[in-house]
């Protein structure tokens, strides 16, 4: 992969937002529709660059090669530096949710300085489930799913998109596969400037060659489905939190996405939002379908919407399973933070 490619998959640090879909946008104007043999070339490259990418040379010398963190010299979010044995609860064990993962991620390793925020991070996500990622605050929830979705560049590790490894991806094949993707982030990032409508109507604009009339009926359908089919006139700064909210959910729709993620849905919302939302959220999975992922360290929200719960703490996954499961985990992490206990592993620091 050249540095240009590399580089601009590393927008590290910038709002998740408009500079990623305007540069995608631009580079997918250069290339126009893709056929057969220009998909065929791209292959060929990313798996040339397969070697590239999972030559251990980053992890090596931060990594005992036993495994143990012994001599690190990097931080991990939520272990003292004298912590020689941080994963004693990470069985990793991972209980079968009967169906088939939509997203898979091996070994991914995300660190910013020195401080590394993803150790070897292995989760599989199911398809035509809620899943839930949980974890402590500051533990790498985001940071994840800006890896997911192409927008960090992992520093090892592999994340499979039905099939596709995002980290391989040419900015042009990036570009689709974000288009799989409903984003929705803590405030719904709406833009300031436009109205609810223009708003939700964005993504069409941008990715599809819809004509007005199709757009205004998307739209006013996945507006109506979020309760907000009276606001398209309304600017962001007039709606209620809740409603930014909503209206991002909407917008996150609007392309019929295979794959929706939240990051934190119920961060800033009064109980009875949070389980209005949690409500909204579990109705148009139902009818839509697809993998969700919503990331929160909310346990109401887990309790309301998951079918699927992984823990994350320390850079890397505790245990994950159905949410039955996981409540009744033996796991004494799990068990601590899914009952809010103030004893356990989990501690003040
Ligand atoms: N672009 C970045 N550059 C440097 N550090 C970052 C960046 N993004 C996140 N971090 C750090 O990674 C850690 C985890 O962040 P985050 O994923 O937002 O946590 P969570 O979402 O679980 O609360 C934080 O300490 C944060 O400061
Ligand atoms: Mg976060």
């Amino acid at each position: 992969m050249s540095q240009a490619e590399e580089s601009g998959q590393q927008p590290d640090g910038r709002p998740a937002e408009s500079p990623e879909v305007e540069a995608a946008v631009e580079r997918v104007d250069a290339d126009g529709s893709d056929d057969g043999a220009v998909v065929e070339a791209a292959d060929e490259q990313t798996a040339s660059d397969v070697a590239v990418t999972k030559e251990p040379e980053q992890s090596e010398g931060f990594v005992a090669t036993d495994g143990a963190v012994l001599g690190r010299d990097f931080t991990l979010p939520g272990v003292a530096p004298g912590d020689n044995d941080p994963y004693k609860w990470h069985t990793g064990t991972k209980r079968d949710h009967g169906g088939t993962d939509a997203i898979e991620i091996s070994g991914l390793v995300k660190q910013f300085g020195r401080a590394r925020i993803l150790n070897g991070l292995d989760l599989g996500l199911p398809d035509d489930q809620i899943s839930m990622v949980l974890g402590p605050s500051g533990t790498g929830k985001s940071v994840l799913i800006k890896c997911i979705v192409g927008l960090l560049y992992p520093d090892a590790g592999d994340i499979l998109v039905k099939g596709e490894s995002v980290p391989e991806l040419s900015d042009d094949d990036l570009f689709e596969l974000r288009k799989k993707f409903g984003l929705l982030f803590q405030d719904g990032a709406l833009f300031g400037s436009m109205n609810i409508f223009d708003n939700v109507a964005f993504p069409l604009r941008q990715h599809t060659d819809k004509g007005e009339d199709e757009i205004e009926e998307i739209c006013s359908r996945r507006l109506r489905e979020v309760g907000l089919g009276e606001a398209h006139y309304k600017m962001p700064n007039e709606l209620s939190g809740g409603m930014r909210k909503r209206a991002g959910f909407a917008r996150a729709l609007v392309l019929d996405p295979e794959i929706v993620m939240f990051d934190e849905p119920d961060s800033g919302l009064d109980p009875v939002r949070t389980a209005l939302l949690c409500e909204l959220i579990r109705e148009v999975h139902n009818e839509n379908g697809g993998c969700y992922m919503v990331i929160s360290h909310d346990l109401n929200t887990a309790r309301r919407i998951a079918d699927f719960i992984a823990v994350l703490w320390k850079g890397r996954i505790v245990e994950s399973g159905p949410k039955e499961e996981l409540f009744e985990s033996e796991n004494e992490f799990v068990h601590q933070f899914l009952r809010a206990d103030v004893t356990g592993p989990l501690a003040m620091d």
